[in-house]
């Protein structure tokens, strides 16, 4: 039998919608669950398949593939991140690859500012002070933060995300810096943001630094203690792109002895964090659980588009969201 395998439950009428779409002869199985699928599982269940429908918490490697066996066409992430993905070697054995860009741009973009205002504004410690009793009278300098009005926003990585980070910065009348690998002259006259070619330029220049790269071998421990070193004592990094973009141990150290003034994270090294990450003890850190796509109506588009993708391979149309386009050039 022809069939594609989901690795979760999905929301809304994205499981339906995907049954409707292939129809039989492509019969669906679904891991009808909102936990991930065992490895083990995994390796038993995907054999034959030829769709893969997954998330970013299901390692897909040669292994995957080597039990799926010939048949498998693609792999549909329901991420926009695909770092859980070998491409190299589904590339090399013609399974093509998609991830969910573009509808989860402004939500994650939100929750990055969401990071910003209650890192700079000491929120977590405020909450605490109020419902552990500690707030006895008005004091002028107790839990005094820092202002992001004005401030100087430096983005790492001006892709989709760290663009739209970009854009609400400029209603916060920030000067926003950016570094990438390339310049964008549209996003430069559109916000005024001004291209740094070094990133230690850039560390050395923002009171808020904000990572948006994904997580190749390139920016797997990019900001470490090096790169603490030259940031300004009152700097404040947050990041919702992926955990080991950032050298946990070094930022833990960091924070610890107020190198930095704060951090907002939404990825972690590993996921869940584990709890005797030294971060959990630190008061200048807000901590959310990789919740940056989160809203019912992005998660649902996630979803809905990890659809299309998989039924467009399926069909044999190109997907609208293919990351190796070479598989799709060589069958051509
Ligand atoms: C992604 O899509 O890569 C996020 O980390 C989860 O939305």
């Amino acid at each position: 039998m022809v069939f594609v395998l989901v690795t979760r439950r999905l929301p809304g009428e994205a499981l339906p919608e995907l049954r409707r779409r292939l129809g039989p002869p492509v019969g669906v199985r679904l891991w009808d669950s909102d936990d991930p699928m065992p490895r083990e599982t995994l390796l038993d269940k995907v054999r034959g398949a030829t769709g893969l429908l997954c998330l970013l918490t299901d390692r897909v490697d040669g292994e995957v593939f080597d039990r799926a066996g010939p048949g498998l066409k693609i792999v549909s992430n329901v991420a926009v991140g695909y770092d859980n993905v070998d491409v190299g070697q589904a590339t090399q054995r013609g399974i093509m690859v998609t991830n969910t860009p573009g509808v989860l741009t402004e939500t994650t973009a939100d929750l990055a500012w969401t990071l910003i205002l209650a890192a700079c504004r000491r929120l977590p410690e405020a909450i605490d002070h109020l419902r552990e009793l500690r707030w006895q009278t008005w004091r002028t300098l107790e839990l005094a933060g820092l202002d992001v009005f004005g401030s100087t926003l430096g983005v790492v990585g001006a892709g989709r995300i760290g663009q739209a980070v970009a854009r609400r910065a400029t209603g916060f009348s920030m000067k926003i810096l950016y570094h990438d690998e390339r310049r964008d002259p549209t996003f430069e006259r559109e916000t005024g943001a001004g291209f740094l070619p070094t990133l230690a330029e850039l560390l050395r220049k923002a009171d808020v630094v904000t990572l948006h790269v994904p997580l190749t071998d390139g920016t797997r421990g990019l900001i470490g203690r090096r790169e603490f070193e030259l940031m300004k004592p009152t700097a404040v990094l947050v990041n919702t792109s992926r955990g080991p973009v950032v050298d946990e141990a070094a930022l833990a150290e960091a924070l610890a002895c107020r190198r930095i003034f704060a951090a907002g994270l939404d990825v972690y090294e590993r996921e869940p964090l584990p709890a005797d990450s030294p971060l959990r003890q630190l008061t200048n850190v807000v901590l959310l659980p990789h919740v940056g796509s989160a809203t019912i109506r992005t998660r649902t588009r996630m979803a809905l588009l990890a659809v299309d993708n998989l039924v467009a391979a399926l069909d044999g149309r190109k997907p609208p969201s293919l990351v190796n386009p070479d598989v799709w050039r060589r069958g051509e």
